[in-house]
């Protein structure tokens, strides 16, 4: 998924960092600030316990697929409704389900009715995130996932790997420049392509983890570990607006919404991380809070907190450093209007080894 402040491309950079403070008795990792999940990811795949954690539910979705998902899936309870799947060796069930899925006849439902041409050209606001038949297969299948998951017919790691497939998937035919706080007027070519849902990738390994959907202030004490990696928003751009689509999809509880982009409610869901007056404040209370060995901070030389202010709050708990790399800044879909000398940033990887 294309997300603000996805650290897909500097997860090397992010290893070779990490490996070169930390000892080797590190086992548990700590990825408080999760999003998609690509860093929990890339540690759980070299071995590392994993606790992630996100104040939005989309990202709670995604990472209990990619983070605590661990086994195959069976879909053994699934039969009932498919019985074909019996014949299905097990590590090609998910395609099957999904492909199953993906051939759901279309629905007017939520999606159809509040973001789609179709079911708002005679509403207050026209609305055109998805196409007519994108937002109707969306709803049959977010429909079907639930009544599976109500009778009973898959595991929570199904229902996850499966909301998981939907957010990955759906994403890739928005009507959007990049992020949900705007739609495009006219269709792009690749959002008048029909909906298929492609299962998510599932990594398999023997490690438990485990996956939070709260404030991270609430949720440190729970997170003893060895390496505490923290990835804040950097600035006043909220996700809850920025992915408030992704969030109804994913919980799906016919929300109220409002405005051009029919917004949900999201007041719970504010981070102080993107408040200029309360950033500086949060933070040194995270940082005095943490109960790991180490404490790693990506940042950039943008943000709203100062490499002095990381520094002087990071330096309270034992040895600070930190190590830097240059990098492309998040891109919508078209560059073409913007400032190319100002494209490049410098991200920062600050550390402290807590005393
Ligand atoms: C820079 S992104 C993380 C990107 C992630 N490392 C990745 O590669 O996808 C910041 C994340 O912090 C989350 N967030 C913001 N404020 C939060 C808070 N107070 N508690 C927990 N999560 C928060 C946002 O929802 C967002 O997903």
């Amino acid at each position: 998924m294309n997300y603000i402040g996805s650290k897909l491309s500097l997860l090397e950079f992010l290893e070779e960092s990490i490996n070169k403070v930390v000892d080797k008795n590190c086992n548990i990792f700590c990825d408080l600030f999760a999003g998609t999940g690509s860093v929990g990811s890339f540690f759980k795949k070299k071995g590392y316990k994993i606790i992630a954690n996100d104040i939005q539910y989309y990202s709670y979705v995604l990472n209990k697929h990619y983070i605590e998902n661990h086994k195959e899936l069976t879909f053994s309870k699934l039969i009932k409704k498919i019985p074909e799947l019996k014949n299905i060796d097990l590590e090609n069930r998910k395609d099957y389900v999904c492909n199953y899925l993906s051939n759901l006849k279309g629905k007017k439902g939520f999606i159809y009715k509040n973001y789609c041409v179709g079911g708002t050209k005679n509403k207050k606001e026209l609305r055109q995130y998805f196409s007519d038949e994108n937002g109707m297969r969306c709803d049959a299948i977010r429909q079907e996932i639930e009544l599976w998951n109500n009778k009973e017919l898959i595991l929570p790691d199904e229902y996850y790997f499966l909301l998981t497939s939907l957010l990955e998937s759906i994403d890739k035919y928005a009507n959007t420049a990049s992020v949900y706080g705007a739609f495009l007027k006219k269709l792009k070519k690749i959002a008048q392509n029909s909906l298929i849902l492609k299962p998510a990738n599932l990594i398999i390994n023997k490690q438990e983890h485990q996956v939070f959907n709260e404030d991270i202030k609430d949720v440190l004490e729970k997170s003893s570990g060895d390496i505490l990696y923290l990835d804040p928003p950097y600035n006043q751009r909220q996700y809850a607006t920025n992915y408030h689509l992704l969030e109804t999809i994913a919980k799906y509880d016919n929300p109220k919404i409002y405005g051009k982009t029919g917004l949900r409610e999201y007041q719970s869901q504010k981070s102080v991380y993107c408040s200029r007056s309360e950033v500086k404040k949060s933070f040194k209370d995270l940082i005095l809070k943490a109960r790991t060995r180490y404490i790693f901070l990506s940042y950039n030389n943008e943000g709203l907190l100062t490499p002095e202010d990381i520094k002087e709050i990071m330096s309270l708990r034992g040895k600070y450093s930190y190590f830097t790399k240059e990098y492309n800044r998040f891109k919508a879909d078209s560059d073409k209007n913007r400032d190319h000398k100002a494209k490049k940033t410098i991200e920062y990887l600050h550390y402290v080894v807590c005393e």
